[in-house]
């Protein structure tokens, strides 16, 4: 038997992990799968379980779908432990970004004041989620989605007893993607040295087919093509930044060096139509009425305008290398372990790792060029006080996170957007 546990499984997301299973089955089979949500999201669940019960039985696949409230019930003999949860919903993460955009700070749900609140919250939760799996199915992977996913993926490795977690995201098979594209070839040709960490990372060098054509995607980028989920402004780069750097930014550097435009940017938008949030939720409700449609067997083209799209491929992959001990190369957040050695062992970074059943084992990429070095410091720096102050829930350590962020700094609007965070969020963090 091969069992896998989607906690969050009532998530809008869901049918996309479900049409990864079902396309990846000859290698990767999966006999049993459970969907697992809370209270709060019992109706999505029911809906997103008929549609996944529909796609399986469509596609003729011998997969056993169940879904439940009970999570310690759903753990027993689970292989697999898929996470994609959002402590306190959309709700929650609206106040995230609007919260911050009140101040005059960035508002965004993985990055600066919004993304330190969204840690906070999902820390104590998917703790105790890893003692379950520790207790339960001691030989399960946690292949975590949930953000900020690197942050989180830290926090369990170094803090809860289970230390199969690996972390995972779409930036990376994104931004091979696009690549493809900008060079015309198939993302398959392509590889892409990653540095940094999740929603920090950058693309050193990209090789097609193993001949290295850094230089030319380098060009293209100055033409100013880019990349960018749905949730994220797409202002470009300017040729003097791609030049200087040498680098390939991530969708989510803008809020670091385009701080000013993307906050005017941000500030327009929540005019105009809410924050991303309130969006999303608009873009919920219409994928859960085509959900509902117990014609659909499929998943609908509409769930690519979330900007998490395509992260099954990435899920499932890993899923399938580790079931089949493959050895193959794909970029997940997972312990430094001496790859990139100015950062600790214990640090996550995201980074290219040869997966095999045992998990990842990061390839070395070296020193950090000097050009972001001090950044990914800050950066690396900065998350570990946010898993100490998730854990301890101490107002001292929760401050110095804000203090420390690239985003926030300046003292006093710490210490404002703090105390209007916590009020705020205060039914979801029992640590403070
Ligand atoms: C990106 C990120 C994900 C994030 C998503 C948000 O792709 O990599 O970590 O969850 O966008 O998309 P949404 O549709 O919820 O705004
Ligand atoms: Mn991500």
């Amino acid at each position: 038997t091969l069992k896998l546990v989607v906690i969050g499984g009532g998530s809008s997301y869901t049918p996309e992990i479900i049409e990864g299973i079902i396309l990846r089955h000859d290698s990767f089979p999966v006999t049993e799968i459970v969907l697992v949500d809370v209270e709060a999201g019992k109706q999505k669940l029911e809906i997103v379980g008929q549609l996944a019960k529909r796609m399986i039985e469509k596609a003729k696949k011998p997969i056993q779908l169940s879904w439940t409230l009970d999570r310690r019930e759903a753990l027993k003999q689970a292989d697999f432990v898929s996470t994609q949860i959002r402590v306190g919903g959309l709700a929650a993460r609206s106040k995230d970004e609007r919260i911050p955009l009140e101040y005059g700070y960035i508002g965004q749900e993985t990055n600066g004041a919004g993304g330190i609140f969204k840690a906070f919250r999902t820390i104590p939760v998917l703790m105790e989620l890893a003692k379950d799996v520790h207790e339960i199915c001691p030989n399960a992977w946690i292949i975590n989605f949930t953000n900020p996913a690197g942050i989180v993926t830290e926090a369990l490795l170094k803090h809860s007893p289970h230390k199969k977690v690996i972390g995972v995201c779409n930036i990376p098979y994104n931004m091979r993607h696009s690549t493809a594209e900008i060079l015309n070839t198939k993302p398959e040709n392509i590889m892409i040295e990653f540095i940094g960490m999740n929603h920090y990372v950058f693309g050193r060098k990209v090789w097609v087919n193993g001949v290295d054509y850094t230089t030319e995607v380098l060009a293209k980028l100055k033409e100013g093509l880019d990349y960018s989920p749905a949730n994220i402004v797409n202002l470009g780069w300017s040729q003097t930044f791609i030049k200087a750097t040498s680098l390939l930014p991530n969708p989510y550097h803008q809020y670091y060096f385009q701080t000013a435009q993307v906050l005017k940017k941000d500030v327009q938008a929540l005019k105009e139509n809410g924050t991303r949030a309130e969006v999303v939720q608009q873009l919920e409700k219409s994928l859960f009425e085509l959900y509902k449609n117990p014609d659909l067997c499929e998943k609908p083209k509409e769930l690519e305008e979330r900007g998490g799209a395509f992260y099954s491929d990435v899920a499932c992959s890993l899923m399938d290398s580790i079931y089949n001990n493959k050895a193959d190369v794909q970029t997940v957040n997972t312990l430094n372990n001496g790859a990139i050695p100015d950062l600790s062992e214990d640090a996550v970074i995201e980074v290219n790792s040869v997966i095999t059943k045992n998990g990842p084992q990061p390839i070395v990429v070296g020193s950090l060029p000097d050009s972001v070095k001090g950044h990914i410091y800050q950066m690396k720096a900065f998350e570990k006080l946010v898993i100490r102050a998730s854990i301890t829930g101490n107002y001292e350590d929760a401050y110095l996170a804000m203090v420390m962020n690239p985003l926030i700094g300046e003292e006093a609007d710490s210490k404002r957007l703090l105390d209007a965070l916590l009020e705020a969020h205060k039914d979801y963090l029992p640590q403070f």
